[in-house]
C-alpha cells in the first residue's frame, strides 16, 4: 500500500477541498455521496481512480470488462484509492454503421470531456476491441493524467472439425469457398460461428490483438497482460493488479507523456511487424502520438519496421491463435528475442516504473513453433512498405501476408525485381463492387488490379474496412484466389490480402485516385515505393480540371450529425485521421489546467 497524500496536491482536490469556494465543495461532495462513498472517504485525501468502461451490450468484444471491473475496483480499494466507474461511448468492429471507423474520434472527444471535467487522478482505460484502445490512449495522452490500461483479452480458440478457426480470417475464407461452391449457406453460418467460442475479442493477430500488444509494446499496461484469454483467471488477476498499480501511478504522477515517448513508439513499430500487426496500427499510433506529442512519420514504419523479422506465427499471416500465442509467452517474449538483435529502446519506461528491458529481457519462448526465436523467423523483412506515386502520397502494404512467390518476384529478388503492372477496374464504395464484381463484362482476369475509392475518412464516411476484394467467382472457380487491392479504405487486420491500404490523400479529398478509371495501366514497383497511373501529364491534367469543374468526387450526404462534424475537420490516415479542426475551431492536442468551476 502506497501512502497518501504526497507532497504534490491531488487533482481531485480542487473538487473536493475548496476553502475559496466552499459552496462548490459542498455541492460536489454532496453529489457523490449518495451512491453510498462517505464524506470521511471523499475528504480522506485518498485518489479518485475513474475506470473508463468501454464494455456494453453493444459491445460485446469488451463486455466482459463488466465482470474484470469488479477486480480493478477491489485493487484500487486495497491500494487506497476510491475507484469511480463510469462508460465510454461504445464502438463495436462488426456492429457499427456505416464502420466503427467513424467513432475513434467520437469515443476519444467523449473520454477527454469525462477525465478532464470530473474529479479523477487517475485513470484505468478498458481496452478491448480494435478502436477502443486508441481511442482510450488518445484520451489519456490528451488529458495526461495517470492512465494504465487493461485489456479485455481475446476469445478462447475457435474449432471446427479439428481445425483452429480465427476471427474474421475465416471469414475471409469462407466466402471464398462459398463463392466456389464448396459450402453452402448453413456451412458458411457454422464455420463462421465456430471462431467465437467465448467472450474476449477477435483471437486472431487482427486490429484488437495488435492494438493490445502495441498498448503493452508502447509501456501502457502492465508487461505480460495483453495477450490473456478474457476467461482465464490470470485475466481475472491482472486486472486486480491493475487496479493496485494506478493508484501508486498517482503518487509517482507516472503520466502518459512520460511513458509515450519517441523511443516508445519505435518499439511499437517494431513489435508491431514482429508479431505480424494489423495494417490499422499506423493510423492509431499516428494520432496517439500526436496526441502525446511525438513527431512520428508514415516513414518510420518502413524505415523502423520493414526489416524486422517475423516471429509470431498467429493468423492471418500464420496458423495459431491467441491462447496458443499466450502460452508461447506473448509480447515480453518477443520483445526478448528482439532485444538480442538489439532492436527495441530498451530504456523505455512503462506503467509498472521499470523499463521494457528490465520487464522482458529475461522472457523465454515455451513453444517455438507459436513464437519463433529471432534465429529462425517465419519470414524474414516482414514489416510495412510505405509507397507513393500519383495515385497517392502515403499507402501502406503489409508484407508479412504477401506470399513467397510474390515476394520472391516483386520484392526481394535483389537483381531486378520486376514492377508489376496490371489493369485497374475501379470501384466507387463497397456496394459499386459487390453490385458488379461478377459481372462478367468487368473482363476482370489475373492481370487486373481492384481498385476500391470513395472509403476513406471523409468519402466513406470514417474509413471502412473494404479494400480487401475477393477475385469474382469464375477467377476463384479458375484457380485464382487473390488479386492485388488497392484504395483509399482500410483492410481489416484479420484479412490476409497482398493490398495496398490507406492511401492518403483518398479521393474524396481530390486524391490521385479520384482521376483513375477502369481500363487504365496500373504499375506497382514494390522495390522503389511507388503506386502509379500509367497517364501523361496532359491526361491527368485534362482530368484534374473535368474533376474540379464536376465539384469534386462525389460521395453519399452525411446522415448523422457526428457525420458531418467528422467530415468538416478529420484529416487523412497517414497522419492519423484525427480532428485536424475546421473553420470554427482550433484543434487542441493537450488539455491545460483545470476546468473552472460549473456554478
Ligand atoms: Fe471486436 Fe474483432 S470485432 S475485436
Ligand atoms: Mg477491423
Amino acid at each position: 500500500m502506497t501512502d497518501h497524500p504526497t507532497s504534490r496536491p491531488l487533482r481531485s482536490r480542487a473538487w473536493f477541498d475548496n476553502p475559496d469556494n466552499i459552496d462548490m465543495t459542498a455541492l460536489y461532495l454532496e453529489r457523490y455521496l449518495n451512491f453510498g462513498l462517505s464524506l470521511e472517504e471523499l475528504r480522506s485525501g485518498k485518489p479518485i481512480i475513474g475506470i473508463a468502461q468501454t464494455g456494453s451490450d453493444l459491445s460485446p468484444c469488451n463486455r466482459h470488462h463488466l465482470v474484470l471491473a469488479e477486480r480493478v475496483r477491489e485493487g484500487i480499494r486495497e491500494a487506497g484509492g476510491i475507484a469511480l466507474e463510469f462508460p465510454v461511448h461504445p464502438i463495436q468492429e462488426t456492429g457499427k454503421r456505416p464502420t466503427a471507423g467513424l467513432d475513434r474520434n467520437l469515443a476519444y472527444l467523449g473520454l477527454v470531456e469525462l477525465l478532464y471535467g470530473y474529479p479523477l487522478d487517475a485513470v484505468v482505460l478498458t481496452t478491448g476491441c480494435d478502436k477502443t484502445t486508441p481511442a482510450c490512449l488518445m484520451a489519456a495522452a490528451t488529458v495526461n493524467i495517470p492512465a494504465i490500461a487493461l485489456s479485455v483479452g481475446p476469445m478462447l480458440n475457435g474449432w471446427y472439425k479439428g481445425q483452429r478457426t480465427g476471427s474474421g480470417t475465416i471469414v475471409w475464407r469462407a466466402r471464398q469457398m462459398l463463392a466456389a461452391g464448396e459450402i453452402d449457406h448453413e456451412g458458411f453460418i457454422k464455420l463462421v460461428t465456430s471462431s467465437a467460442p467465448s467472450t474476449g475479442y477477435c483471437n486472431t493477430m487482427g486490429t484488437a490483438t495488435t492494438m493490445n500488444a502495441l498498448a503493452e509494446a508502447l509501456g501502457m499496461m502492465l508487461p505480460g497482460s495483453a495477450a490473456i484469454p478474457a476467461p482465464y483467471r490470470d485475466r481475472q488477476e491482472v486486472a486486480y493488479r491493475t487496479g493496485k498499480r494506478i493508484v501508486e501511478m498517482v503518487a509517482e504522477d507516472l503520466k502518459p507523456t512520460d511513458i509515450l515517448t519517441r523511443e516508445a513508439f519505435l518499439n511499437a513499430i517494431v513489435l508491431n511487424s514482429a508479431i505480424g500487426g494489423s495494417t490499422n496500427a499506423p493510423i492509431h499510433l499516428a494520432a496517439l502520438a500526436r496526441h502525446a506529442g511525438v513527431e512520428l512519420d508514415i516513414a518510420d514504419w518502413q524505415t523502423h519496421g520493414l526489416d524486422v523479422p517475423l516471429l509470431v506465427n498467429l493468423q492471418p499471416a500464420g496458423e495459431y491463435l491467441g491462447e496458443d500465442y499466450y502460452r508461447a509467452g506473448g509480447l515480453p517474449a518477443v520483445a526478448a528475442q528482439l532485444m538480442r538483435r538489439g532492436l527495441l529502446h530498451e530504456n523505455a519506461l512503462t506503467v509498472n516504473g521499470r523499463t521494457i528491458g528490465d520487464n522482458c529481457r529475461d522472457a523465454v519462448i515455451e513453444d517455438e513453433d507459436v513464437i519463433r526465436p529471432i534465429d529462425r523467423p517465419l519470414k524474414e523483412a516482414a514489416g510495412f512498405l510505405v509507397l507513393r506515386g500519383n495515385l497517392f502520397d502515403a499507402a501502406i502494404m503489409k508484407t508479412s501476408v504477401i506470399g513467397e512467390e510474390f515476394r520472391e518476384r516483386y520484392l526481394s529478388n535483389p537483381e531486378d525485381p520486376e514492377a508489376f503492372e496490371g489493369r485497374a477496374v475501379v470501384f466507387d464504395g463497397p456496394e459499386d463492387y459487390h453490385h458488379r464484381i461478377d459481372d462478367p463484362a468487368l473482363a476482370v482476369d489475373e492481370n487486373s488490379i481492384l481498385i476500391m475509392r470513395g472509403a476513406g475518412p471523409v468519402g466513406y464516411p470514417g474509413a471502412a474496412e473494404v479494400v480487401n476484394m475477393r477475385p469474382p467467382a469464375y477467377l476463384i472457380r479458375s484457380g485464382v484466389h487473390a488479386l492485388p487491392c488497392l484504395g483509399d479504405g482500410r483492410q481489416s487486420g484479420t484479412s490476409a490480402s497482398p493490398s495496398i491500404l490507406n492511401a492518403s490523400p483518398e479521393a474524396a479529398v481530390g486524391g490521385g485516385l479520384a482521376l483513375l478509371r477502369t481500363g487504365d495501366r496500373v504499375r506497382i514497383d514494390l522495390k522503389r515505393g511507388t503506386a502509379d497511373m500509367l497517364l501523361d501529364a496532359d491526361e491527368i491534367a485534362r482530368r484534374r480540371k473535368a474533376l474540379e469543374e464536376a465539384g469534386g468526387y462525389a460521395y453519399p450526404a452525411s446522415q448523422t450529425p457526428w457525420q458531418a462534424i467528422q467530415r468538416a475537420s478529420v484529416g487523412q490516415m497517414h497522419t492519423g485521421a484525427i480532428l485536424e479542426g475546421a473553420e470554427r475551431f482550433q484543434r487542441i492536442a493537450q488539455t491545460s489546467g483545470l476546468p473552472r468551476d460549473n456554478h
